[in-house]
């Protein structure tokens, strides 16, 4: 009795601490996530689309794995610091049939995915088959299955490889995807028919947290989409600009407004999911933001001009990109290699971030100064 007594009030002082120091109080005890339920594109795969087609090859993954490992990076992705973060295991593709452990969690997301379906195949523009809806199949099988296992499996060394079934609704949820929806929106269709589907790709989001919500999930943090006009693919190609079609820091204005209108319908989403699931913690991640402010302020960061790419083979003869092989204009075999420094760069391969800006965009994001509600991830969950 003593004892406890004793415990209660350290936790009182702890609590006054932190409401000194911080002068505001996340007072409460961190959140116990048991696992981390995750859906997206390729800024956060870590092996669908390697298992589902061709692996990523090297030098893929060369800075933190030392071999491909399934990741558009060079090492960590944000969904891998985010693990790291909350004290779990990096997480299994649900795709994956070798070396998984799903006891912390499943990863849905595959490269090239969009939240609404493309009906395109992969081997076109690289649009991945494994649109949002098709990933929330995915974890419906998966919790369906998993469940039944646990409940029969009497291996030990069987049964510590699947989710706990009570952990599903003290999990999680993450999503990083949308940037695909835009990309295919730029390719197919007139800034007023982007404009035009925004409210129905959002609407199909809203429709895979509610879905969650349903099975019984009720902590979700949801990145919203970068400021696409400023990967070095969108921009490599464009030569003498119309005044005003780049910024100030060579990102491609048009877009990154549709990046921001499609964040600003993602926001609203947001806040009505709220008062629609009074059960959810439900936080609101200005990851856009994160990443503007890493480009616009890159050399005082100590990185590279932004707009440069570490891995590839991008010269005036032409272009091999990240771990292919191909011919230059003059008939010369060249392979598209790694810089010696990824360190330094912002950007891996052009399309995908490095690992370094990675942990850059972790550091900004994860302790919840650009979340609405404000609170660090490791805090986000709901409470009874
Ligand atoms: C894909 O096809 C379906 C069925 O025809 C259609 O409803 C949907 O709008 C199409 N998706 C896109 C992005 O065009
Ligand atoms: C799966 O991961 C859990 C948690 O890290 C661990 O306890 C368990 O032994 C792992 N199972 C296998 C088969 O590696
Ligand atoms: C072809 O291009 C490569 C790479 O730029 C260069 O090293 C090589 O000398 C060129 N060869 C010829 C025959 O022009
Ligand atoms: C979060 O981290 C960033 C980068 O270190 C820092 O600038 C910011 O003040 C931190 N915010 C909070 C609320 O701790």
């Amino acid at each position: 009795m003593e004892h406890y007594s004793k415990a209660k009030l350290c936790g009182m002082l702890v609590f006054w601490v932190l409401v000194d120091v911080r002068g505001e109080s996340h007072s409460q005890r961190p959140c116990d996530f048991p696992a981390i339920y995750n859906f997206g594109d390729s800024n956060s795969d870590t092996g669908g689309i390697s298992a589902a087609f061709q692996p990523i090859p090297w030098p893929y993954g060369e800075t933190f794995f030392n071999k491909p490992a399934g990741r558009d990076c060079d090492g960590r992705l944000l969904i891998d610091f985010i693990a790291q973060k909350l004290g779990l295991p990096f997480l299994s593709a649900y795709l994956n049939s070798l070396g998984v452990n799903f006891s912390h969690g499943a990863n849905f997301a595959t490269g090239g995915s969009t939240i609404r379906r493309q009906n395109e195949t992969i081997f076109q523009y690289g649009i991945s088959p494994f649109s949002l809806d098709v990933q929330i199949w995915h974890y419906d099988q998966f919790r369906s299955r998993t469940t039944d296992l646990y409940n029969q499996e009497k291996n030990h060394f069987e049964k510590s490889i699947l989710p706990n079934p009570p952990d599903f609704s003290k999990a999680l949820y993450t999503f990083d995807i949308g940037q695909n929806d835009l990309a295919a929106g730029f390719r197919k269709m007139s800034d007023e028919q982007l404009h035009a589907a925004m409210p129905d790709i959002i609407a199909q989001f809203s429709a895979a947290v509610q879905h969650l919500y349903e099975q019984g999930g009720r902590s979700f943090w949801i990145h919203n989409t970068g400021p696409i006009g400023c990967l070095p693919v969108a921009v490599m190609y464009i030569t003498n600009p119309k005044p005003g079609f780049l910024d100030q820091h060579g990102c491609i204005e048009g877009q990154n407004e549709m990046a921001m209108e499609l964040n600003k319908q993602l926001k609203d989403a947001v806040t009505k999911l709220r008062t629609q699931l009074p059960e959810a913690a439900i936080t609101y991640v200005d990851l856009y933001a994160a990443k503007y402010g890493l480009i616009s302020t890159a050399k005082s960061q100590g990185f590279a001009d932004p707009l440069k790419i570490c891995c590839g083979y991008h010269e005036k003869d032409g272009n091999v990109w990240c771990g292919q092989k191909g011919v230059t204009n003059n008939g010369t075999q060249v392979f598209g290699a790694s810089c010696t420094d990824p360190e330094s760069y912002v950007s891996w391969d052009g399309v995908h971030y490095s690992q370094a800006a990675n942990q850059w965009f972790a550091d900004r994001i994860l302790n919840g100064s650009l979340s609405d509600p404000p609170i660090p991830i490791t805090h986000a969950c709901y409470r009874k």
